[in-house]
């Protein structure tokens, strides 16, 4: 993202500026610098020429229609102007650059980044100070409204471009204060995942139609095996008109639809008060008029209002969940669902998720590091019934591969009858691969956990 798109973010989140007399003539003037400056010629400027370039615009427009002020304060607003609009100072030149996916700062004069995945020192670029440093970290976690000081000396917060920042200070960190920014990667699209083999097409026309159908659906998977990426790439097909509300401990989802609220969790704070939790945002959201509800990844007793809210009128519902099979994927939905409510037994909450949950998409990464759908399972079971999977899809994996490279196939089946009449009645596409009703006798039931 570019400095000006920045900029210009920060300008529509009003990020909070000192609230004392100058900070109106300094707004006035950061918005008339960004009308008359050329962005896009400063963004290629390095740090010193961007801040030289910068002050001299801002000390022109102060000649041209400032106040009558002394020399001293001049400076001191020429100063803040630009502090203002450069943000993050000397890391600036490394945001703007869409090849860096990470800065790490180890102490105000040793900054690294990675770029394609390697870890590089940036030789020439420092901090003038540590005192700028901390300026410079202040300015994060206060647009955020957190502090970071001796008495909560690690921060979580955000940029207001998105970018997860991480700050931890002495006395924990002893070589000084550091800032690790993680930049989020452009998500892949259903057709790079295609393209990638993380599943093939037949596949993919199925999950858009069951996603366009309303069905609930699961993303399970172990850490780091694409989950998010893979639910994010899922919410692609549900339809631009419907009111969308996403919950996440950390906002990662990248929807494109025009109609999405963003929610995110909160940890409590230095008195240990004022926690949002996933559950309470879940709860919320279903104040919202939501029609769909993502949840990045149910963790804990949101699970069971998850479980509720589909149940009652809430379909189309999608989240993620850590579990290593669908099967264990339902036992993990039914000890993250008991969290909240221990009075309620195990078999009630089999039943919520038997009605609940219709789809169990399982990734898996391969040993040479392929993510991929490993199977996808469907409920072919409803309310008050034995609990019954079946599996539509499964890659084979190779025996014996090249390289070391994990190859394989998918197998795909017949879908149960009840799910393939609602693709069809909605006049969803059922690619051929899976339009044929599934044989009962290879329904899977699945024990409870109790
Ligand atoms: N299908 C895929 N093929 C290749 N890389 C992927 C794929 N899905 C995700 N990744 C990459 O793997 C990493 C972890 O993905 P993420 O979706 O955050 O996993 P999870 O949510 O399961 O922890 C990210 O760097 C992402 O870009
Ligand atoms: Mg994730």
């Amino acid at each position: 993202m570019s400095l000006k798109d920045r900029v210009v973010r920060r300008q529509d989140l009003g990020a909070p500026l000192e609230q004392d007399e100058s900070s109106d003539a300094i707004l006035r003037f950061r918005a008339q610098l960004l009308r008359e400056a050329d962005l896009d010629a400063l963004a290629r400027l390095d740090a010193t020429q961007l801040r030289a370039r910068l002050e001299r615009i801002a000390g022109n427009l102060l000649n041209r229609e400032g106040p009558v002020i002394s020399a001293e304060q001049r400076a001191t607003l020429i100063r803040q102007i630009v502090d203002e609009m450069i943000g993050l100072g000397v890391l600036e030149p490394l945001l703007a650059d869409e090849s860096v996916t990470e800065i790490m700062v180890n102490g105000f004069d040793d900054i690294w980044v990675e770029r394609g995945g390697r870890l590089a020192r940036e030789e020439n670029l420092k901090f003038a100070s540590e005192a700028q440093l901390y300026q410079t970290i202040d300015r994060i976690v206060g647009a955020v409204n957190r502090r970071v000081d001796e008495s909560s000396p690690m921060v979580d917060a955000r940029l207001p471009s998105g970018e997860r920042v991480n700050v931890i200070i002495p006395p924990l960190s002893l070589g000084g204060p550091c800032l690790t920014i993680r930049r989020f990667p452009t998500p892949y699209t259903i057709e790079q995942l295609i393209g990638l083999g993380s599943l093939d097409r037949p596949l993919a026309t199925l999950l858009a139609s069951l996603v366009r159908a309303k069905l609930n659906v699961i993303v399970s998977g172990g850490t780091g095996t694409g989950k998010t990426t893979f639910l994010n790439a899922l919410s692609s097909f549900i339809p631009g008109d419907e009111r969308i509300i996403t919950v996440e401990d950390a906002a990662e989802l990248q929807l494109q639809q025009p109609h999405v609220i963003t929610l995110e969790s909160r940890p409590p704070n230095v008195e240990g008060r004022g926690q949002i939790t996933i559950r309470d945002l879940v709860r919320n959201s279903l104040r919202m008029r939501p029609d769909r509800i993502i949840v990045g990844e149910v963790r804990g007793g949101e699970t069971l209002d998850m479980l509720q809210a589909m149940n009652t009128g809430h379909e189309g519902s999608l989240a993620t969940v850590h579990a290593n099979s669908p099967e264990d994927a339902v036992l993990r939905l039914e000890t993250l669902a008991s969290m909240t409510e221990l009075s309620i037994s195990f078999e009630a909450l089999r039943d919520q998720i038997n009605s609940a949950i219709d789809v169990f998409v399982q990734l898996t990464r391969a040993a040479d590091g392929t993510r991929r759908v490993a199977s996808v399972a469907l409920v072919t079971s409803s309310h008050r019934e034995q609990f019954q999977l079946a599996t539509v899809s499964e890659f084979v994996a190779d025996r014996f591969t090249e390289g070391g490279r994990s190859t394989g196939h998918y197998v795909h089946a017949g879908l149960p009858p009840h799910i393939r009449q609602r693709l069809h009645q909605r006049g969803l596409p059922v690619p051929a691969e899976f339009d044929r009703d599934l044989d009962a006798d290879r329904f899977e039931r699945v024990e409870s956990a109790s």
